[in-house]
């Protein structure tokens, strides 16, 4: 192993491409902050309990992909695999849903992590930015987490991608379909680990991808035909109203997500640019997920949308984000006098709210320059003692390539004043 190795399933984010990184964040979470979503930031690890409860003893998350520790004091931690179990436990430690104002809309931003197959998208550590809104049952609320997704993803200039919807029906449905799945699936040619999962979480053997157990899925019952009619009005009303918000999407009566605590709502965000991790975003309703973690019931619903995927997503659209320059001034001493002069200047610009840097470690002018050019600067300022000795230093627009010398008292005002 080298010295200088990541560890396997993780990645450094690096300048430039960190930039692309911040960009996302910022885009998906614009449009909560607009809509009344506070930030909450939680511990990046949780008592193991939470989410075994929270997220579901079946799944692979808890059963295989949790990074689990013992303390020194005994305390069974994990890393955090998710966002939606730690947001409600801290909403509910601190009586947010007491304050008389629900839902509770919260968003996040963060590292996350699960120890699976790292491949092409897929990590051991991962950033989401998600949302959460909790304490209310309405089927414009989930239709407004949908649409405020949709709508970051076409502020970063995201096209090729599909919403896919489906309800996985309430407390009252599935229990009924979920029997009547299991009936059908013990009659099958299955592996025994397949067989194992119709009896703990039957609804994940239909998203099994093999071919040979698709193929004897085809007369599967279907979970539509067994929504009961609250569910079936209530997903007929989200339909509506995203139809009404010009948001296309595509039932997906298949679409089981990797979560246990998910009711009615269920939907996922897929770029056909991604190859087999093609979900750039996921989300749903957890009306049972309070109860389930020892609160009180609080019916919710949330996603979370992957920015290491959504990056991906973007280059292979090609997509070029608008990322302004992050300097606009560099300045560029030559001798030991312009240095402690022309860092005053800079020190002047950036408290004139001018992003300025500085050519550091006295090197000469070609390298320096070379680095105002890396830098995207617009101008640089150039003085040597002949400047110096003049008053003046040499303002270069690195567009146009005109240079002109500026008495040295003017020029942060006129570089702000150039720079608009
Ligand atoms: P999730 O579908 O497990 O949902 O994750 C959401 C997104 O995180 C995925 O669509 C994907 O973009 C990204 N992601 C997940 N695992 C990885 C990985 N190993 N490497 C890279 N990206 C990954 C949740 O986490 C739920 N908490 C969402 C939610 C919020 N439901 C309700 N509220």
């Amino acid at each position: 192993m080298s010295t200088f190795q990541a560890p396997k399933g993780t990645y450094d984010l690096t300048p430039p491409r960190s930039a692309m990184f911040l960009a996302v964040r910022e885009a998906i979470s614009a449009p909560l902050r607009d809509s009344g979503y506070g930030y909450i930031e939680t511990p990046g690890f949780e008592n193991v309990e939470l989410f075994a409860r929270g997220v579901g003893e079946s799944t692979d998350i808890v059963t295989k992909e949790m990074y689990t520790l013992t303390t020194k004091g005994g305390d069974q931690l994990a890393l955090r695999p998710e966002g939606t179990a730690s947001v409600l436990r801290a909403a509910l430690e601190a009586n947010l849903h007491k304050a008389g104002n629900l839902p509770v809309k919260l968003w996040y931003s963060g590292s996350y992590y699960r120890y699976e197959r790292p491949q092409a998208g897929r990590y051991r550590h991962f950033s989401q930015v998600g949302a959460e809104a909790i304490g209310t049952e309405d089927p414009a609320l989930d239709a407004e987490l949908i649409i405020l997704a949709d709508q970051a993803y076409r502020s970063l200039g995201l096209r090729q991608f599909r919403i896919l919807l489906n309800s996985l029906g309430d407390k009252e449905c599935r229990p009924v379909y979920r029997e009547t799945l299991q009936t059908f699936l013990r009659d099958l040619d299955l592996d025994e680990e397949t067989r194992r999962r119709i009896e703990i979480n039957p609804l994940r053997v239909l998203d099994d991808k093999r071919a040979d157990v698709q193929k004897q899925l085809t007369d599967a019952p279907k979970l539509r035909d067994y929504l009961c009619d609250a569910c079936q009005a209530y997903h007929e009303e989200v339909r509506a109203l995203l139809t009404a918000a010009g948001v296309a999407f595509e039932d997906d009566e298949k679409l089981v997500r990797g979560l246990d605590y998910y009711t009615r709502t269920t939907f996922e965000f897929v770029h056909d640019g991604l190859g087999s991790q093609s979900a750039v975003g996921g989300g749903g309703r957890y009306d049972g997920l309070s109860e389930m973690i020892g609160g009180p019931e609080l019916p919710s619903v949330g996603w979370a949308l992957g920015v290491d995927r959504t990056v991906l997503a973007l280059e292979a659209e090609g997509v070029e984000l608008d990322l302004p320059a992050t300097t606009s001034v560099y300045a560029v001493p030559l001798g030991e006098e312009a240095r402690r002069v022309l860092f005053g200047v800079v020190t002047e610009l950036r408290r004139a709210g001018i992003a300025a840097d500085f050519a550091f470690g006295g090197r000469g002018l070609k390298g320096a320059m070379k680095s105002a050019n890396r830098s995207g600067a617009r101008y640089t300022l150039v003085a040597g003692e002949r400047d110096l000795a003049e008053g003046v230093v040499q303002l270069k627009d690195m567009e146009s390539g005109e240079q002109s010398a500026v008495p040295l008292a003017e020029a942060a005002a006129e570089l702000a004043k150039r720079l608009g």
